[in-house]
């Protein structure tokens, strides 16, 4: 039987719906600053979109363009303005950065409270110890998308593979906060096929076009395909689609974790607004 396929573009549409309530009734503007530095035809994508879901939801955005001759200085002044600008409560930057950028430097600039995609040390800190402030929008989205669907993660055996810092790591963190059996799987991984066979659920981060196959999915298992590669056939996952024969649940791409992200980064955003206006603690503050 076909998997169920987990409709991450309406759930998506639902928390926009609930965040634009939410900053239609906060009691003061709310400001995102996005920044992108290049010309990155898939950054450039993806700030489009942030900012066009921002505008709708009635967060006041503020796109920001740089050339790619931008230097690490010039970048490290123009964080720290929006560190100090009472206007903007969320910052974006948008990576990857040219390569005479060093990330980490930038990362590391943000005000914490800020940090909408959760990527400062502190945040990230944060959610190792299990008190999470701002974390990473896509692995919020897959937690989110894994809840609407009411899979159990209590015990259950979750096999992460990827382990960046923006997704796979977080998404770990989370699973094993939701204490799930978390197995974290990379590229020197010896037997892959060994490890996700063993999973109730599935979290595929890895950014290779269906390197999880059929095979490799145990009967009724949850795959969520965090995956956005770009080929001669069009955008595909990390999944190969014939997963579905296998798989209870499954995410489709488009439509599945893709949406999540950028409503996760609306609802940071809101989140940032609070901890800024003192409605929340951050747990770093
Ligand atoms: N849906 C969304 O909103 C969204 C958001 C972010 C990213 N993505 C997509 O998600 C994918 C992953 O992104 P990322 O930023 O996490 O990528 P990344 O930083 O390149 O990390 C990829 C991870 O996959 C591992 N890996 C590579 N080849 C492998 C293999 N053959 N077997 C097992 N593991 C392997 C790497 O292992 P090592 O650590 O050992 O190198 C690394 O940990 C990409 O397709 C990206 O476009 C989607």
């Amino acid at each position: 039987m076909a998997a169920t396929l987990m409709d991450g573009k309406a759930l998506a549409a639902r928390i926009r719906a609930e965040v634009e309530g939410e900053v239609a009734a906060f009691p003061r503007p709310i400001g995102l600053a996005t920044v992108l530095v290049g010309d990155d035809p898939a950054s450039e994508v993806y700030i489009r979109l942030k900012h066009k879901a921002t505008l709708e939801v009635g967060i006041e955005a503020r796109d920001l363009r740089l050339p790619a001759s931008t230097s690490e200085e010039e970048l490290l002044s123009l964080v720290a303005e929006l560190n100090a600008d009472d206007a903007i409560d969320g910052i974006l930057v948008q990576l990857p950065l040219p390569e005479h950028i060093d990330e980490g430097r930038i990362i590391r600039a943000v005000d914490p409270l800020k940090d909408v995609d959760g990527f400062h040390p502190v945040n990230a800190g944060l959610l190792l110890a299990g008190t999470p402030g701002h974390v990473p929008g896509t692995p919020l989205g897959v937690l989110e998308l894994l809840d609407e669907y009411g899979v159990e993660l209590q015990g259950a055996n979750a096999v992460v593979v990827g382990r960046s810092d923006i997704v796979g790591k977080p998404a770990a963190l989370l699973l094993l906060h939701r204490h799930a059996t978390v197995t974290i799987c990379h590229s020197r991984t010896r037997d892959l096929a060994a490890e996700t066979s063993r999973a109730d659920v599935i979290v595929a981060a890895v950014g290779v076009p269906g390197i999880v196959i059929p095979a490799m999915v145990r009967a009724g298992a949850t795959v969520i395909d965090v995956g956005i590669n770009r080929t001669e056939d069009g955008l595909v996952g990390d999944v190969d689609p014939a997963v579905s024969e296998r798989a209870g649940l499954l995410t489709p791409v488009p439509g599945g974790v893709g949406p999540m992200t950028i409503a996760m980064l609306l609802r940071s955003t809101i989140r940032a607004a609070r901890y800024r206006s003192k409605e929340l603690a951050h747990p770093a503050a």
